[in-house]
This record gives structure tokens, C-alpha cells and sequence, in this order.
């Protein structure tokens, strides 16, 4: 359920609806009487395919009868935007309109996403609001930092959309099954400096490693991404670590493995480093040029501990073969083996083709599909295995 209310910020809530209705939710409107005067029901009813509730007493509507019907059949109760004056109604416990009325009488958890001028939010009144709600379970998404309406800046504007998505994704994960398990997931490929300008890396592109951790999240784990240099964004609700080389993603892995149940090592590390690396840009001037090379550490083979270590093997031939010797030489409880010679399943795509296989022999080969749903059956497995 979507609670609507009067900021400006009323037109993002139409983008987020029309998200949340691709990824396959099913989204009741409930609009604040201010909410109306920035944006028509209409958008919204348009975007969901389903009735907007606005009033609590118009007899012509089925809602009007049923509004805690509403409440109870809500999984999750979003409201973004979220003024001061619905935090506040909040806090105290009013229930003098639809979505008031809503949120007193929802069992379902509560993500806000606030959206004011910085100066209401700011004020000690907003902020105690905050914190009482919070402390009663309620989730605080946002809001962020920069340009607001009125024309000031500062704290106060709607957060990402995305960002909001994702903490409802979390909200609805609180029952999950990975509840209370720590996850350490690393993606990407990692930068190995020549001399302060060149480095040598991978393709990886850190979709996989990232899939896996937003999947992770939103079954209740508690994740922590190490990822090496790239473009993705960084997934709102898991512990994020930024790393570049290998050795740098080996302390990271090290650190974060002392206190967790599952590792899922999805990072391209690179095997070698430059063993002296230039403190000065190289000129061009030799007609040839060698680099000595130096072994980076295994992190994979390197962990030990009482958790459940699951490693990736991307080859371009004898895919098997190699993903084998791989789970047994790091000691591994799985490993995704993919080709990444085959249509679909390269670096960088958002598919992939892989086969799983265990140190008991079994072997489980898989469709091509999407990096979120492979992720999900790996997070299946990896939950098999506790
Ligand atoms: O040996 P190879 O690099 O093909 O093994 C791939 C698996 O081992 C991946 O899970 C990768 O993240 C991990 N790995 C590692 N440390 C390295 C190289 C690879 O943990 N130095």
C-alpha cells in the first residue's frame, strides 16, 4: 500500500508506482486530501490499474466500508512522500483521514520516506517525531540533501526512487529466510596499477556479484558488498565496501569473514599483480615493453573459518573440468561455473548460463536466465546447504 501525501515531491511517487508495478507488486493508492492538489488520482489509478482511496466517507466507494480491510490486507505500508504533518499524525496516533486511519490500524511494517522544507525537518519537533516512530519498528528511508522546492538547500528532499524500492524490498524481507544470516558477497573485477595512470583489469561488471546481494537483502540477510571499481549503483540496505586491487579485496574478504555464515566470492580477482608498480607516468619512448608480474593470494583458497564458501568459474573452455579442480583445490561448497564464450552468458550481460556443482558429484546444469533469478536459486542452494 502507497500513502500519498502534499509535497511536491508527489510526482516521483507516480515513477516509484510505476516501478513497483513492473517488478509485479500489486499497489493500492491511498492520497492525503493536500496529495490531490499537486497530482490527480487519476495518475495513479491510470498506473496501478486499481482504485485510488481518498476519502474515508464517500458512500459510493467499496473502500470507504472496507478501510481497515485495507490495512490488513497491506504487506507493507509505504508512505512517499511522507510530510511533517503525516509524521507527526503518526506519532500521535490520529486517525482522522484514510491513510491516517491506515497506519494506526496496519500490522504491516511501515517504510516512510519523508519529503519537506529543510527547516521543518530540522525542527526538534520533526525530529522527535522521527525517532519515537522509529524506535516503534517504523523504517526511515531519506530523505536526502540538495536542492529543495522552495528554492533552499539542505536536508529535506524525497530520496532516490530507487533507494525507496529498495527499502520496501527490505521491509517485506523481515520474514525472509535468510533472516539473521550474515552474508559476505564479492563482485566486480579489481585494478591492478602499472603507474598512476594505467591499471590492468577485467571485464567483470560486477552484475552477478551485485544480483546476489540485493537477493541476499531481500531475504533478510544481513549483506556486506565488496566490490572492485565500476558503474552500479550501490544497493540501498547492504554494508558497502569499495576496494581496487586484490590484495585490498583479500584484507576486506579477511576482515569481514571473521563473523558470518556464507561467502560468495562472484569478483573477477586478478591473479597477478605488477611486482613494481611506477610511481611515474612510463613514457613511450622504449619500442618495447615488459611488465613483470607478481602472484596475488588466493582469497578463495585462503579462508577458513565455519562458514559456507562458495566460489564462481567463468572459462572459455573445458568449463567443467576446470570449475571441478576449482571446488576442490579452494575447498569451496559450490561453485557457478559459467562459459563465457556462449551468447548470453559474457561478462557484462544481464544473463547468464550456469551450471552448479557440489564435492558430492552432483552436478545441476541451468537455463539461461536473468542474474537476479540465478542468484535466487544459488541463494536457494546456499540455504540448502545450512
Ligand atoms: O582460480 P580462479 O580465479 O578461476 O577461481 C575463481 C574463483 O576464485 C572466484 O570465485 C574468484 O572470486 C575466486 N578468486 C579468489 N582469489 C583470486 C582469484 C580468484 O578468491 N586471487
Amino acid at each position: 500500500m502507497l500513502g500519498v501525501t502534499g509535497s511536491i515531491a508527489v510526482y516521483k511517487a507516480a515513477d516509484l508506482t510505476s516501478r513497483l508495478v513492473k517488478a509485479g507488486y500489486i499497489v493500492d493508492v491511498v492520497m492525503t486530501e493536500a496529495a490531490q492538489e499537486f497530482v490527480q488520482p487519476l495518475t495513479f489509478q491510470a498506473l496501478t490499474h486499481r482504485p485510488v482511496v481518498t476519502e474515508m466517507f464517500n458512500l459510493h466507494s467499496e473502500m470507504a466500508v472496507e478501510h481497515i480491510a485495507l490495512a490488513e490486507r497491506a504487506d507493507v505500508l509505504l508512505i512517499a512522500p511522507a510530510t511533517a504533518n503525516i509524521i507527526a499524525k503518526l506519532r500521535y496516533g490520529f486517525a482522522d483521514d484514510m491513510l491516517s486511519c491506515t497506519a494506526l490500524a496496519t500490522r504491516a511494517p511501515i517504510v516512510i520516506a519523508p519529503a519537506m522544507n529543510n527547516g521543518m525537518y530540522e525542527n526538534p519537533v520533526t525530529q522527535e517525531n522521527i525517532a519515537v516512530l522509529k524506535e516503534r519498528g517504523v523504517t526511515f528511508v531519506g530523505p536526502g540533501e540538495g536542492y529543495l522546492a522552495c528554492g533552499t538547500v539542505g536536508r529535506g528532499r524525497l530520496t532516490e526512487i530507487m533507494d525507496i524500492f529498495d527499502a520496501v524490498k527490505i521491509a517485506l524481507g523481515r520474514k525472509g529466510d535468510l533472516m539473521g544470516k550474515r552474508i559476505v558477497v564479492t563482485a566486480g573485477g579489481t585494478e591492478e596499477p602499472i603507474d598512476p595512470v594505467r591499471c590492468i583489469t577485467n571485464r567483470s561488471s560486477g552484475k552477478m556479484g551485485y544480483a546476489l546481494a540485493e537477493a541476499a537483502r531481500d531475504r533478510g540477510a544481513e549483506v556486506h558488498l565488496i566490490a572492485g571499481p565500476g558503474s552500479l549503483r550501490t544497493p540501498y540496505g547492504v554494508r558497502f565496501t569499495a576496494v581496487r586491487t586484490a590484495n585490498d579485496m583479500f584484507a576486506a574478504v579477511q576482515a569481514a569473514t571473521r563473523d558470518c555464515h556464507a561467502v560468495l566470492m562472484a569478483a573477477a580477482v586478478s591473479d597477478y599483480r605488477v611486482a613494481e608498480v611506477a610511481k611515474q607516468k612510463i613514457k613511450k619512448s622504449a619500442s618495447s615493453l615488459s611488465l613483470e608480474l607478481a602472484k596475488n593470494p588466493d582469497i578463495l583458497a585462503s579462508l577458513t573459518g565455519d562458514f559456507i564458501k562458495i566460489g564462481f568459474a567463468a572459462e572459455s573452455q573445458d568449463l567443467l573440468a576446470n570449475a571441478q579442480m576449482k571446488l576442490q583445490a579452494k575447498g569451496l561448497h559450490m561453485i557457478v561455473a559459467n562459459d563465457i564464450s556462449r551468447a548470453g552468458s559474457g561478462f557484462g550481460g544481464d544473463t547468464n548460463e550456469a551450471t552448479l556443482l557440489f564435492p558430492d558429484g552432483r552436478r545441476e546444469a541451468l537455463p539461461l536466465m536473468t542474474k537476479e533469478r540465478l542468484a535466487h536459486i544459488i541463494l536457494d542452494r546456499t540455504t540448502d546447504l545450512y
